[in-house]
Formats: structure tokens, C-alpha cells, sequence
């Protein structure tokens, strides 16, 4: 059998990023094509700017088709921005004593779609957390069992759906055509989380240029997400701003010197820079740029806590932080995390993959790799979904196909 040729592309604030892999013996992943391109035209995950935003996609996907010579058509995008947000809400059917089969278990999800979501908006992915039979909770595989009253718990997860079909028109002026759009933070846990993090509980942390997003996976499944819209991009400005710098000379001090706990800077140590309207080098304290740096983070670690918190799993996530995304690069990161929010953190990145790694073996391309591990799923059990666009209507089988996925792969 021919192995399937995955593609996903990560649309960021700060980057673009197209990847081209082929599966190898069903779950190895050897990157073919990497396309990675600086963003423009997008801002906190939606489009600002769509001819700019296009040619951007179209550069970064010709740059993937000329490393793996392949032809890309169709690819698995990225999701994130203040326009998409989620609610937790509860299907019922009836059964009538016999034996639970998939039918049942697509009827209860259809029933739990039934909440009121505006028509401006569109479902992205509606994903089980667990079933209750008759009354008996915590059943994680109920296709077999026997029961009256089938109830389902889904996180149904919603995008603005003019910000979905501008980001869609997008990618299709670039000639290519969204299969699916995935949710930046369920698409980075793929590949940062373990089986036993996930079920014990664990937060994946998305620590981008633009935004920060969250998803807190308990006993398995996905129970809560959000996006903040807050990234590394304002940790730059903010050093712009403080040390009279121009963006792009603040971004570079931030990665050459840049730290995120004061405490751990001595007095002593400094660097030079050029200000704004001089030619002279001017000598900078590190502690007075840490100082910037740890005020931003602080802040973003302060908003994850409360998010957590919000969503009333604060006392469930004993595997605590796996951070990601770029600005998790920064040194000190994890000590800053532990700190703020007193859950254990760790930093993760793209593992077990093969071929083309050098570039993407970092966390900032965590999401990218992550889109490949989705369509692996996808291609798993052969049902592409080619268009959600179902906008509130009835929910199409494409829909449960793919919510399937996530079906076969968490329940045991
Ligand atoms: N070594 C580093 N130290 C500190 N920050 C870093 C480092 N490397 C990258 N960053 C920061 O990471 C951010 C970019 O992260 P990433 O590539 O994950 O963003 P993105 O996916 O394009 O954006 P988003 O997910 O918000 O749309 C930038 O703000 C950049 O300054
Ligand atoms: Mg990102």
C-alpha cells in the first residue's frame, strides 16, 4: 500500500509555516517539505489583510512544494484568535434497552450541537469528554453497552464564521483548499503531550507571537480551551517601548539577551545596543530588559492561571503546564510558570519525527507538526472531511467522521 502524504499549515502571527511529510508505517511522520515564511496580513490569528495575507500562504507553500517536490492541493490549517471560544454542553437520546452501536453515539452528539449558537458562527470541532448511561457517569466507550438514556458530554468548539471564511478565501487564493480547520492548541498537543499526561490532566500552553492558547485535557480528552490574545509580540513592543528601540532591534535583544526571571540576572551583567536617532552604542543593564520581559510574562502566566481557574479544573491538572510556541524559547520560561501559577511546567517540542527536522525541531513549530499528526488521524480512517461550512444547519457525517478520530483515538 502506497503511504498517504500529509500536509498541514500553520497560519501564525509570526509565521507561516506549510508542511509536507509522508506516513511512514502508519504514525511516523518524515517531513518531505518545510515552507516557512514571516507573516503578514494576519494578526492574532485573523486575516487583516487578504492580498498580503495570500501571497504570504502562496510563498511559504511553494517553498514546501519545491523541497518535496510535491504538488500541495489541499492542507489541514491552523485555527486560533479572539474569534473562536467553546462551550461545554450535554446530548440525549433515547435507546430502549438494546445494545449501544456508533449510530446512537452520532445522534447523541447531534443532540448535543442543538445549543444556541448564533448564526454568525461555525462549529470547528465538536469533541466528546465522556457518556452517561441510565445515570452512570464516567463511561469513556459506551458502543456494546446496554442502557435506556444515552447522554453525552461534548466541548463544542465555535469561530467567528466571517473570520473562518476570510481566513478560507485566504488559503484558496494561494490555490489550496482547507480540509480541515484544527484549533492552534489541540493541534500543538498532539505532539507535546503524552498518553499519561493526558490522562492524569495537563494544560498544552501555546506561547505565540500574537496570542496565547490554552487546552486542558483531562482523563484523555480535551474539557476545556481559549485563546488569550497576548503572545511574544507584546513582550517585543513592550522592549521597543521601555528601551526607545525600533521593533525589530528590540525583537533581536529579546532573543539574544532576553530572560524571563529578574532574580536570576546579576547586576553586573549588561550588553550594548544602538538607540533610536544614534550612531553611538549605548551600554544597557540586563536586569533593567529582564525587568520588561518578566512584567509581560507575569502578566500572560497571571491570565493562564485565572483561565484555569475559570474553568473549574484548577485542582485537576496534576501534569500541570506543557508550554509551547515560541516565545516558550525564552530562558527562564518554566521557573517564571511554576511560579505564577504553581502547577509544575515543562517545555515541549516536536519529537519523533524524521526527514527534514532541523528547522522545525522547536516548539515554536509544535502546532505546524501537530496538523500532520491530525491528518495522520484523518487518513487513518480515510474520511477527509473536505468543508464544515454546514454553518448551524444539520450536522453532515463528514462532521462525525472526523469527530470519529477523535472517538477511535482517545477511547481505549
Ligand atoms: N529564543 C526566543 N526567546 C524568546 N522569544 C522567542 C524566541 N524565539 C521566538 N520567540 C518569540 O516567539 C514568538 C513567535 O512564536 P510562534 O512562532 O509560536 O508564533 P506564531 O505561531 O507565528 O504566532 P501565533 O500562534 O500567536 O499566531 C515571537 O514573539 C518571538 O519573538
Ligand atoms: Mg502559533
Amino acid at each position: 500500500m502506497e503511504e498517504p502524504i500529509v500536509v498541514g499549515m500553520d497560519i501564525g502571527t509570526s509565521k507561516i509555516c506549510t508542511l509536507v511529510a509522508r506516513v511512514e508505517n502508519g504514525n511516523t511522520l518524515r517531513i518531505l517539505g518545510v515552507g516557512i515564511e514571516p507573516s503578514q496580513g494576519i494578526r492574532k490569528g485573523a486575516v487583516t489583510d487578504i492580498n498580503l495575507a495570500a501571497e504570504c500562504i502562496a510563498r511559504s507553500v511553494e517553498k514546501a512544494e519545491r523541497t518535496s517536490g510535491y504538488e500541495i492541493n489541499s492542507a489541514l490549517v491552523s485555527l486560533a484568535g479572539s474569534q473562536v471560544s467553546s462551550v461545554n454542553s450535554r446530548g440525549v437520546v433515547g435507546i430502549s434497552g438494546r445494545a449501544i452501536d456508533q449510530e446512537d453515539v452520532y445522534r447523541a452528539l447531534d443532540s448535543a450541537q442543538a445549543v444556541a449558537i448564533p448564526h454568525n458562527r461555525e462549529i470547528i470541532h465538536v469533541i466528546q469528554r465522556g457518556f452517561i448511561i441510565d445515570g452512570q457517569d464516567g463511561i469513556r466507550q459506551p458502543v456494546g453497552m446496554h442502557g435506556f438514556r444515552l447522554e453525552v458530554e461534548a466541548h463544542i468548539i465555535t469561530a467567528a464564521a466571517s473570520t473562518v471564511e476570510n481566513l478560507r478565501q485566504c488559503v484558496s487564493m494561494a490555490g489550496i483548499d482547507v480540509t480541515q480547520f484544527v484549533l492552534n492548541p489541540l493541534a500543538a498537543g498532539e505532539v507535546v503531550l503524552s498518553e499519561t499526561e493526558r490522562d492524569m490532566g495537563v494544560a498544552v500552553v501555546d506561547l505565540g507571537g500574537g496570542t496565547t492558547d490554552l487546552a486542558i485535557y483531562i482523563n484523555g480528552d480535551v474539557w476545556h480551551t481559549n485563546v488569550l490574545n497576548v503572545g511574544g509580540s507584546h513582550v517585543t513592543s513592550d522592549i521597543a517601548q521601555g528601551l526607545r528601540l525600533p521593533l525589530d532591534v528590540a525583537e533581536e535583544v529579546k532573543l539574544q539577551h532576553g530572560h524571563a526571571v529578574l532574580e536570576d540576572i546579576g547586576e553586573d551583567e549588561s550588553f550594548n545596543i544602538l538607540s533610536f536617532g544614534s550612531d553611538q552604542s549605548a551600554k544597557v543593564s540586563r536586569r533593567e530588559l529582564v525587568n520588561i520581559i518578566e512584567a509581560r510574562m507575569e502578566e500572560i502566566f497571571t491570565m493562564v492561571s485565572q483561565e484555569i481557574k475559570r474553568s473549574g479544573y484548577d485542582g485537576m491538572l496534576p501534569a500541570g503546564l506543557v508550554l509551547t510556541g515560541g516565545a516558550s524559547l525564552l530562558p527562564g520560561v518554566r521557573k517564571l510558570a511554576n511560579k505564577v501559577t504553581g502547577l509544575p511546567a515543562r517545555v515541549g517540542k516536536p519529537e519523533k519525527i524524521v526527514g527534514l527536522t532541523d528547522q522545525i525541531s522547536s516548539p515554536a513549530f509544535a502546532t505546524s507538526v501537530g496538523l500532520l499528526q491530525w491528518a495522520i488521524l484523518m487518513t487513518e480512517t480515510n474520511q477527509i472531511v473536505s468543508d464544515r461550512s454546514g454553518k448551524n444547519g444539520k450536522t453532515t457525517r463528514n462532521t462525525w467522521d472526523s469527530i470519529r478520530v477523535w472517538l477511535d483515538k482517545l477511547l481505549p
